[in-house]
């Protein structure tokens, strides 16, 4: 039995976060059997009865397969409060409520969070109160800086979670065995051998009735500005002396503090484009800013690229390409190592299908290696080889993995005050130039690879 936790609210109990990822992965976690035992409170602004909120979390945990005795317990015997979380009274009404140490979980808005963290400053939490927190942390740099602030002065920063799901995900902690667990890789990881790094994770999803938060998020911090700086930071990092939070967040954040706008031009080392009408596996999907709650002025880019360096003695010299959009024709999702050419290719040889290639998938879970040989037909001629392994799934979907370190207050993969500030800083520059209209807002067509222009 994992110590500490006895009580798990999830605030913004009625959204599509929780219905979606947070109580599937609590399911899964239930069922898993990692030791926690605790009770379930859904708090949210509407009415609903415990019936009926018992009903969804029964039919969010089928929908993750979590049908066990433990997940069946909890979605029995759990309770909603209807309560506004930025009002104090409320909150004392929902602490008073739990029993043993709660998990706040905020599952709401980036400006209810921080309305909601200001009332519970003036409630006060109970000793060892944990406090799970969704992404955007904050809006840019100085807001991130003001929450944060915030938040250390309710719990110390061991007790808080900044959610990021991709480090709960499998593959993104497959990368840690893969380069710590095998001489052979790291010997090569290093500009010495490496030319470039992509981290890409282009969607066939489109904006999904999403506008509420995406039109003022759009692809560069819904998703680079987090997932992907934080999957390349674990791509970069030193190796750890262990896998223990400080050590891990430490070095991922030692990556970060490194990390620049390719050149530092945020004109030149950044793209942006919008989808236009399109469709994608049959479906129609309507132009971006046709998109119901999408305000056209906003100029909210759907798909964003932008270059960094890694200016450290390991990285300096290599781009890592970050790019990820939405209602794209593949779902390519993967880092991708692409290495030098060797120095010397001796002459007889014919044929040069490129440099060797690593690339790991975040979906599917795989690895492949794209290595030069010769001898299949004519041995004088040089071809591509790749070899490849496929993951099962992991144990459980990130949520579940986040949810138990939040449950067993173990903040590895959790995002560091820090580390989320470092981001915004990256990003910055990005902003500001897209602000001014230093970079062009391209179009590509719903379903298709990107702007033709970009390819
Ligand atoms: C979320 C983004 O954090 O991650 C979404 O807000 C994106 O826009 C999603 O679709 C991708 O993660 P996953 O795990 O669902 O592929």
């Amino acid at each position: 039995m994992v110590d500490g936790i006895g009580t798990l609210v999830i605030l913004g109990a009625g959204g599509d976060l929780a219905k979606r990822l947070l109580l599937p992965g609590l399911g899964q976690l239930l069922d898993a059997d990692r030791g926690h035992d605790l009770r379930l409170i859904g708090v949210g602004f509407d009415e609903m009865t415990d019936d009926e909120w018992r009903a969804r979390v029964a039919d969010s945990f089928a929908a993750g397969e979590a049908t066990g005795p433990r997940a069946t317990a909890v979605a029995r015997e759990t309770r909603y409060l209807q309560a506004d979380v930025t009002n104090p009274a409320d909150l004392r009404r929902i602490l008073a409520s739990v029993t043993g140490v709660p998990a706040l979980y905020f599952a709401l808005p980036p400006k209810v969070t921080i309305a909601a963290c200001a009332a519970l400053r003036t409630v006060g939490v109970p000793k060892g109160t944990v406090l799970g927190l969704e992404k955007p942390f904050g809006t840019d740099l100085r807001s991130a800086q003001a929450l944060n602030r915030k938040l250390i002065k309710l719990v110390p920063e061991k007790h808080i979670h900044r959610v990021d799901h991709f480090l709960g995900k499998s593959t993104v902690l497959n990368l840690l065995g893969l380069r710590f667990a095998n001489r052979i890789f790291e010997q090569v990881w290093s500009s010495e051998h490496v030319e470039r790094v992509d981290i890409r994770f282009d969607e066939t999803l489109a904006l999904e009735g999403r506008a509420g938060y995406y039109d003022k998020a759009g692809a560069l911090v819904d998703m680079i500005q987090s997932h992907l700086l934080l999957v390349m930071a674990i791509v970069a990092m030193e190796p750890p002396s262990s896998l223990d939070a400080d050590d891990l967040r430490g070095a991922m954040t030692q990556v970060l503090r490194a990390t620049r706008v390719w050149d530092g031009d945020a004109a030149t080392g950044s793209r942006r484009a919008r989808y236009g009408a399109g469709s994608i596996d049959d479906h129609k999907i309507p132009a971006y800013d046709k998109e119901p709650g999408v305000n056209p002025d906003l100029s909210t880019e759907t798909l964003a690229e932008v270059t960094v360096g890694i200016e450290n003695w390991r990285w300096a010299g290599v781009p890592f390409h970050l790019r990820s959009g939405k209602a794209l024709a593949d779902k390519r999702q993967e880092i991708v190592l692409t290495f030098k050419d060797v120095p010397h290719r001796p002459y007889g040889f014919t044929g040069n299908p490129g440099p060797a290639r690593l690339r790991i998938s975040l979906n599917p879970d795989s690895i492949e290696l794209d290595l030069n040989i010769n001898g299949e037909g004519n041995p004088f001629t040089i071809d591509r080889v790749s070899l490849d392994v496929n993951f099962a799934a992991g144990e459980m979907a990130p949520y579940g993995e986040v949810l138990h370190g939040i449950l067993s207050d173990d903040p590895t993969l959790s995002v560091r005050a820090d580390a989320v500030e470092e981001c915004w800083r990256i990003v910055a520059p990005v902003l500001a130039a897209w602000r001014k209209n230093a970079v062009p807002l391209d179009s590509y067509r719903a379903g298709s690879a990107g702007p033709t222009a970009w390819r």
